[in-house]
């Protein structure tokens, strides 16, 4: 019998597992219960896995099947279904993408199958000298904003559309002075248009998939209206009302909904204080 403990976080989302060791091969028993948690609280977290690679890959793999990325620098000498996010330079190159997550947003939106769950483990963490560890990620419930919008505003956007770019978040990334070459990714998937509201593939939740780093246009309204509905849509999702915010710890594994969800890093640490984390992708549904 699985003695597993799903805790929720008392938050708009987000649970703990406690009880799974994700290093060994889950019976198909225990994986049900993480898999409906999952799509019930949006987003899991377990703590004290020390997985390899391919242990990180096993579990996420369950999910579906794993995006192998385009973005040919920050990928994984070995593994290219793995993301590396870090500010660990190796003769002056970072050895990861170094500002992932500067910007609310969901992954992958601006590809036409963009990704349906991130699975992001924490290797090593910046901690600082009283012990806190820094680096948290923000996460929000979109399904949650979507449920609490006025009426009026449901019906208002029913049938919109809207274009996620790359290219829109490549330009506020320069524009807070990070230069970042997206070269690849921009050529090979610089943009997908996506309805403004999406109704969830698996619990048929509506949630709303409008974010600060790639929306970048709403299709079939003037632009000026465009650009204030996704500036009211935006500071609706992140109210803190939905939110859940992650302090992390080592050997940490956190896994979100990429539709139902959005998240933001936070850069408080020095680069003296090395962060590297691993992130795979599942691909949509
Ligand atoms: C991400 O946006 O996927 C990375 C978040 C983080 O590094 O905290």
């Amino acid at each position: 019998m699985s003695t597993l403990q799903i805790k929720p976080t008392g938050t708009a989302l987000g649970a703990q597992v406690i009880g799974a060791d994700l290093t060994q091969p889950l019976d198909d028993a225990t994986f049900a219960q993480i898999h409906a948690a999952f799509y019930q609280y949006e987003l899991l977290y377990f703590r004290g896995q020390e997985l390899s690679d391919e242990d990180h890959i096993r579990f996420s793999a369950r999910f579906g099947e794993l995006r192998k990325l385009k973005i040919t620098k920050q990928l994984h000498v070995n593994h290219p279904e793995i993301f590396v996010i870090s500010n660990i330079k190796q003769n002056g190159q970072h050895i990861g993408s170094y500002d992932a997550g500067i910007f609310w947003h969901t992954d992958g939106a601006y590809l036409a199958n963009p990704h349906a769950v991130s699975a992001l483990r924490a290797l090593q963490v910046p901690v600082r000298e009283d012990g806190r560890v820094l680096g948290d990620t923000h996460f929000v419930s979109v399904s949650k904003a979507y449920d609490t919008l006025p009426q009026a505003m449901k019906k208002r956007l029913d049938g919109l559309m809207a274009v996620q770019s790359i290219m829109h978040r490549l330009k506020q990334t320069q524009e807070s002075g990070l230069k970042k070459d997206y070269n690849d990714a921009v050529k090979a998937d610089p943009e997908a248009t996506h309805p403004v509201v999406r109704v969830h593939p698996v619990n048929g939740r509506k949630c709303l998939y409008v974010t600060e780093g790639y929306t970048s246009r709403i299709l079939g309204i003037p632009e000026d209206e465009s650009r204030d509905l996704i500036r009211e849509l935006t500071a609706h999702c992140i109210k803190p009302e939905f939110g859940y915010s992650h302090n992390w710890r080592q050997h940490d594994l956190v896994m979100w909904d990429d539709c139902s969800t959005q998240h933001k890093a936070t850069f408080d640490y020095p680069e003296s204080l090395p962060r590297l984390m691993h992130r795979t992708t599942v691909v949509a549904a």
